[in-house]
């Protein structure tokens, strides 16, 4: 009976002291609009949705900032609870993480020199293709071996070859794509017509009660005008 006493103690001292429960939610702050550095915070698309289904689900959020290949091994090691990064749904992921509803639909383009005659990724057989690693452009690209494919860790070093010659052009999600094509001088964006991906909050295995509470905080978000709030804010 003392025994049990005291750990309803130490239980109702827990809740008290540490609150709510923390997802450690983690991100790779390289990919603007979605998530990226701004005066040393992360802040971006992703980062205020997950903070308001955070506060809907009754959940603190801590983000954590990671490459975005060591993403789902941290998901799947437990170092971290979700991933929020633009991450496209795809089979192949599938097979080691869940994924809640979807929240955004993007496609694949080439940012190229504005004066490039480069017309579609099969010209890059005889140029040189900056991918980023582990992103789904660059797997798009592995499927034609004889394309000529430079890894990069982010699309910002990527840009900064693409600007000096280096390569004469990288392949990159729609929206950070057009972001970047805005802020840099003579570029441009060819859409090069690849099937629709769809972004997703990735979460390890066997979480469906988790999976269930995030999927009808997004339904709340799109219903409350909120979703709509956030696109204005990240894509005018
Ligand atoms: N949508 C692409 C993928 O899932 C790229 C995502 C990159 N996200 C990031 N936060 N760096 O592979």
């Amino acid at each position: 009976m003392n025994k049990l006493f005291s750990i309803f103690i130490m239980l109702f001292c827990s809740i008290s002291l540490f609150g709510k429960e923390t997802l450690i939610v983690g991100t790779n702050a390289e990919f603007p609009p979605f998530e990226y550095m701004e005066k040393n915070k992360i802040v971006g698309f992703d980062i205020d949705l997950i903070n308001k289904i955070g506060e809907i689900i009754g959940k603190d959020i801590k983000i954590s900032n990671l490459s975005f290949d060591g993403l789902l091994p941290a998901l799947q090691a437990k170092k971290i609870d979700l991933v929020v990064a633009g991450m496209t749904v795809t089979e192949e992921r599938k097979k080691f993480v869940d994924f809640s509803k979807d929240y955004f639909i993007a496609t694949q383009v080439l940012i190229l020199p504005e004066n490039s005659t480069i017309s579609n990724l099969n010209d890059f057989e005889t140029n040189k293709l900056g991918t980023i690693l582990g992103y789904t452009g660059d797997l798009l690209a592995s499927k034609n071996k004889n394309i000529q494919k430079i890894q990069y860790n982010t699309p910002a070093m990527a840009i900064m070859d693409l600007k000096s010659g280096k390569i004469q052009g990288i392949i990159l999600d729609s929206a950070p794509a057009l972001g970047y094509v805005k802020n840099t001088k003579g570029l441009k964006i060819l859409d090069i017509n690849e099937e629709q991906e769809k972004y997703a909050i990735a979460l390890r295995k066997g979480n469906e009660k988790l999976v269930e509470e995030i999927n009808s905080a997004i339904d709340e978000i799109i219903k409350t005008g909120y979703y709509d709030q956030l696109v204005k804010k990240y894509f005018n």
